[in-house]
C-alpha cells in the first residue's frame, strides 16, 4: 500500500494528484517515498499514470494537487534543468547537431568539469553501453537501439543523485536488454544513484528493483520488494499482474482463529486459505495459488496439504520445467509448474489425479 513520507526519504510524493483536462484524475492521491540509493520501479498497465509521475518528478508537468520533494525540499517551482536529475525518456532526444561524444560531454561542461576528466568519463560511459567506437558519429547515423544506449550513457555520465528512466530498454533485443538490465542496476548501486524506473515488463521490474510500485488506474496498488510482491500480493490485481497465477472462485464460509478462512468453491469443494483482503462470511472471493506451489506427486505432498481432484488437459516439456494445464474445480486453465527432476513423473492428457498445496500458499483475495 502507499505509505506516508518518512524522515530519510530522498524523493517524496505527498498526496499528489494530476489531471490534464481538469476533470479526470490520471494520478490519484499518490504517496510515495524513495530513500537515497534505492532502485524503485513503477510497473503497471498502459495508461496507469507511470510516465505522468515521472514527468512531474522531472518538472515537465506540474501536479494538480500535492507536494513533490527532493532531499526534503519542495521542487514544485524549480525548473527541470535546475533539478540535477539524469533522465532517459523515449521522447527526450539527443542533440542532433552534436556528435555522440559531444552529447555526453555536454552535461559535464555545464557542470564545469575539466577536459581530461570529461574525456575519461565520456569514454567510460560509452564503453558501458558498448558504444565506445561511435563517439564521432551524429545521432542520425545510429540505429534506434544505439541512440537509446547513448541516451542512457548521457543520463549517467554526470553521476547524478537521481536518475529517471522511462522504458529505456524498449528498443533493444533480448540479449542486449538483459545485459543492460544488469549494467544499469550494477552501476546505480555502485554509484549510490537513486533510480526511479518505469517499465511494463514485469520480469524486468522483478529482476532490477529494490522495490516495485504496482500502478493501476492512477493509484499504487502495492509497493514492496520483488519477492514480497510475488509471494504476498495484497489484492487480485497484483496477484494477476505479477507472474503467472491460478484463480478459483468461491465464497467465504468461515473465518477461523488460526488466520485461515474456509472457502466454498463454486463447485462445492471446501478449502482452507489465507484471508488477505476478505474479512466477512458470505463475501465472494478469488482464491489465488502460484503454479509452482501446486504438487501432484503424492510422495512430495507436505503434511497439512489440501487436495483436490484434477484432470490433465495438456503437458508441456519446457526443458528446465514441466508446465501442465489442468481442469480443477471448473477452471480449465489451472497451471502447474514442476521442476524437471529425474524422478518427476510426466503426465498424460486425460489422466485423473489429485493435486495439493499448503493452505498458507493459497490466498483469498477480492473477487
Ligand atoms: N499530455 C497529456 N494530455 C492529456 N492526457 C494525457 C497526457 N499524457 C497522458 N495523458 C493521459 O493520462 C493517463 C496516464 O498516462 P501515462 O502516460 O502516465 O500512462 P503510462 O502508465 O505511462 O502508460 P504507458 O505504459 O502506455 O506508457 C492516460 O489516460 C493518458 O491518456
Ligand atoms: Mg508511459
Amino acid at each position: 500500500m502507499a505509505e506516508s513520507h518518512s524522515r530519510d526519504a530522498f524523493v517524496e510524493f505527498e498526496r499528489v494528484q494530476k489531471s490534464y483536462d481538469g476533470e479526470t484524475l490520471v494520478v490519484k492521491d499518490l504517496n510515495l517515498s524513495v530513500p537515497k540509493g534505492e532502485f524503485l520501479t513503477m510497473l503497471g498497465p498502459s495508461g496507469s499514470g507511470k510516465t505522468t509521475c515521472l514527468m512531474m518528478l522531472a518538472g515537465f508537468e506540474t501536479a494538480t494537487h500535492g507536494d513533490i520533494r527532493l532531499g526534503g525540499t519542495s521542487i514544485n517551482n524549480i525548473p527541470p534543468h535546475k533539478r540535477g536529475i539524469g533522465m532517459v525518456f523515449q521522447n527526450y532526444a539527443l542533440f542532433p547537431h552534436m556528435t555522440i561524444a559531444e552529447n555526453l560531454a555536454f552535461p559535464l561542461e555545464v557542470r564545469k568539469i575539466g577536459k581530461d576528466e570529461r574525456e575519461k568519463k565520456v569514454k567510460r560511459a560509452l564503453d558501458m553501453v558498448e558504444m565506445g567506437k561511435f563517439g564521432g558519429r551524429r545521432p542520425a547515423q545510429l540505429s534506434g537501439g544505439q541512440q537509446q544506449r547513448v541516451a542512457l550513457a548521457r543520463a549517467l555520465v554526470f553521476e547524478p543523485e537521481l536518475v529517471l528512466m522511462d522504458e529505456p530498454l524498449g528498443a533493444l533485443d533480448k540479449q542486449l536488454r538483459e545485459k543492460m538490465q544488469f549494467e544499469i542496476t550494477h552501476l546505480a548501486h555502485q554509484l549510490g544513484i537513486t533510480t526511479v524506473y518505469v517499465t511494463h515488463d514485469q520480469t524486468e521490474a522483478l529482476t532490477m528493483s529494490d522495490r516495485v510500485a504496482v500502478f493501476d488506474d492512477g493509484r499504487i496498488q502495492q509497493i514492496a520488494a520483488p519477492d514480497i510482491l510475488y509471494e504476498q500480493p495484497e489484492n487480485s490485481f497484483v496477484a494477476q499482474f505479477i507472474g503467472e497465477n491460478n484463480t478459483l472462485q468461491g465464497v467465504v464460509k468461515e473465518i477461523k482463529a488460526d488466520n485461515l478462512a474456509l472457502v466454498e468453491l463454486d463447485d462445492g469443494e471446501l478449502i482452507d486459505c489465507k484471508p488477505v483482503n476478505v474479512s466477512k462470511v458470505g463475501e465472494r472471493t478469488q482464491v489465488s495459488i502460484r503454479p509452482e506451489r501446486v504438487e501432484f506427486d503424492k510422495k512430495r505432498l507436505q503434511p497439512g496439504a489440501h487436495t483436490l481432484k484434477a484432470e490433465v488437459l495438456e503437458f508441456v516439456y519446457m526443458g528446465d520445467i514441466f508446465r501442465t494445464r489442468l481442469r480443477v474445480a471448473g477452471n480449465d486453465d489451472f497451471i502447474v509448474k514442476t521442476r524437471n527432476a529425474p524422478d518427476q513423473r510426466r503426465l498424460q492428457p486425460g489422466e485423473q489425479l489429485e493435486i495439493g498445496w499448503l493452505p498458507q500458499d493459497c490466498r483469498a483475495l477480492d473477487a
